[in-house]
């Protein structure tokens, strides 16, 4: 049975790769994939990075192929002039819209129907001068809150806002043509907030999720909130491990059920807009 997807639930399947590229993997990763992905994975430098793309892409078909009766080889990709991809074959099943990130040690895929959605990860590390990248990088405002923290929590609210935004600028599929600093993130005890220029967008129609998938990594979605769910109060997103999918054999497992909601993720909180 094809795993379910209602319009109100966004899935986000990851999987910490770090000691997980075994020689089956391996042989998975060129197995499941397109010529063209293969000779992508080349423009990574390390071999480590071109496995990791390989098998972020492998994931990504046996994924897909939860919710439909298709085999993961059979989907076929393009991309928008900005290089966000999108399922081109089979035509019936690009409702089923997703996005990608692959960082150091750890891949996840966020599935949606019908809606944009963006997902982007970053291993947690030492940034050297990360006030120089914040004024550049983000709102003067947000480099300000950012300089008043201590030191531990700075690298991570840093790499909070560059998930969120990332997050936002994949759902949105434009790459960096737009102005980071038009849409800003506000964070302090009580709630956490954004605010979007009205001239790139209009501010209600977003949700954001800021999850803490592994110890050393955080992972942001980030969706557009409008037309058909509007009557459900509530999104709901759903973490699951793509372990399952591993440990089953990609390709020859049947649909693995949902896993249950924030499954070993700790759900940071959800970003509603500033009125
Ligand atoms: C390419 C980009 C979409 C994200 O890149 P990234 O964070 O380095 O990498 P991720 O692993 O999270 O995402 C890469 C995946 O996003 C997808 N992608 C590529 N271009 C995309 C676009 N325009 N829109 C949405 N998704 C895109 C692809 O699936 C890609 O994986 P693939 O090449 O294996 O297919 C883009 O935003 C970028 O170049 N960012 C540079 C970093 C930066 O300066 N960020 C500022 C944050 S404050």
């Amino acid at each position: 049975m094809p795993l379910d997807i209602p319009p109100h639930q966004i899935h986000v399947w990851h999987l910490g790769t770090e000691g997980l590229l075994t020689p089956y993997l391996r042989s998975l990763g060129k197995k499941l994939n397109s010529p063209q992905e293969l000779a992508t994975s080349k423009r990574f430098l390390t071999k480590d990075r071109q496995e990791s793309y390989l098998l972020a892409r492998t994931l990504l078909r046996t994924v897909l192929s939860k919710y439909v009766n298709i085999s993961p080889l059979s989907w076929t990709f393009r991309t928008n002039e900005n290089g966000k991809p999108e399922i081109d074959f089979p035509k019936m099943y690009r409702f089923l819209r997703f996005s990608l990130t692959h960082t150091n040690g750890f891949i996840a895929c966020a599935v949606a129907t019908d809606r944009e959605i963006g997902i982007d990860a970053e291993a947690i590390s030492r940034i050297e001068e990360i006030d120089k990248i914040a004024d550049y990088s983000f709102a003067p405002a947000e480099a300000r809150a950012l300089r008043t923290l201590p030191p531990e929590l700075r690298q991570r609210r840093f790499f909070e806002l560059w998930t969120l935004k990332e997050a936002y600028l994949k759902a949105r599929g434009v790459g960096l043509s737009l102005p980071l600093e038009k849409i800003f993130f506000n964070r302090d005890e009580a709630e956490m907030e954004y605010t979007l220029d009205a001239s790139i967008d209009d501010p209600r129609n977003w949700r954001f999720f800021l999850l803490q998938p592994t110890v050393r990594h955080l992972a942001a979605v980030a969706l557009p909130y409008d037309g058909h769910v509007k009557q459900h109060a509530q999104m709901e997103l759903l973490v699951m491990p793509f372990e399952d999918v591993i440990h089953t054999r990609i390709g020859t497992s049947p649909a693995a059920q949902v896993c249950g909601e924030y499954w070993g993720v700790q759900c940071k909180g959800q970003y509603k807009a500033r009125h």
